[in-house]
């Protein structure tokens, strides 16, 4: 299976690839996640990449494609793998292709921007493990405590009202026309993300496998 879950800023694309990843075992590759990883450890990449998070800016393709490319050459992707916030410029999308036979499936979760800004500003990350919640609807336990780590929450720099806003502007600019890409090729899958992540994993996992219907 390799399978793309696309969206907009907020849509639950790191939800539901986390609980789809660990319902089939196969890698969740998150390039946000990989570039805040490289920026946490103050690697060159990391550097390069941080002003322009922080601004919600896309980060150059060449830097995203060199990252990406290395990743997919490593073990671990032979039964397939999960991509989350890639590709998501034309040139990603057409570089993709070219690597490891493409992807099969690009699931779309539609959110509309209001939704999208309620989620995105109640936010909280768990720095040490990735895990994500949401102060109204998914809280943490303890509030401020991660249930799967004890590290405490932290609400990603790029979730200010500011980054946000531009976030969603370069979303429908530079990332909103890779759709049209895989909908010509036959790929597309558009979902209905605003029902709970339970049911919007329950209905990927009945789709692509549907003996794995719970
Ligand atoms: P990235 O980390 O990929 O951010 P994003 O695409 O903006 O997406 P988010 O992580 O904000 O949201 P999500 O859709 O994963 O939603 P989540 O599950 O967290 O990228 C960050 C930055 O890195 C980019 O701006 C760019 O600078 C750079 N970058 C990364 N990849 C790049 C690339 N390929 N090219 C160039 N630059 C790149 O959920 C959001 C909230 O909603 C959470 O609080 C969650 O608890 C809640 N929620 C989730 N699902 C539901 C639901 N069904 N109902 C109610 N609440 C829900």
């Amino acid at each position: 299976m390799r399978l793309v879950i696309f969206g907009p800023p907020g849509a639950g694309k790191g939800t539901i690839a986390g609980a789809l990843t660990a319902r089939w075992g196969i890698p969740h590759i998150a390039t946000g996640d990989m570039l805040r990883a490289q920026v946490r450890e103050g690697s060159e990449l990391g550097r390069r990449a941080q002003d322009y998070m922080n601004a919600g800016e896309l980060v150059p393709d060449d830097l995203i494609l060199e990252m990406v490319r290395q990743r997919l050459g490593e073990t671990g992707v032979g039964k397939g793998f999960i991509l989350d916030g890639f590709p998501r410029t034309l040139a990603q999308a057409q570089a993709l292709d070219g690597m490891i036979g493409g992807v099969e499936v690009v699931i779309d979760l539609e959110v509309p921007e209001h939704e999208l800004v309620r989620r995105l500003s109640g936010r909280r990350v768990c720095p040490q493990c990735e895990a994500i919640y949401q102060v109204d609807t998914m809280p943490a336990r303890t509030p401020g405590v991660c249930d799967r780590c004890g590290a405490q929450l932290v609400q990603r720099a790029d979730d200010t009202p500011e980054a946000v806003r531009n976030r969603l502007v370069v979303y429908r600019e530079q990332t909103a026309p890779v759709l049209a890409y895989y909908r010509e090729r036959g790929l597309l899958r558009s979902l209905d993300g605003t029902r709970g992540s339970a049911a919007v994993v329950e209905d990927i996992a009945g789709a692509l496998c549907p003996r794995d219907r719970q």
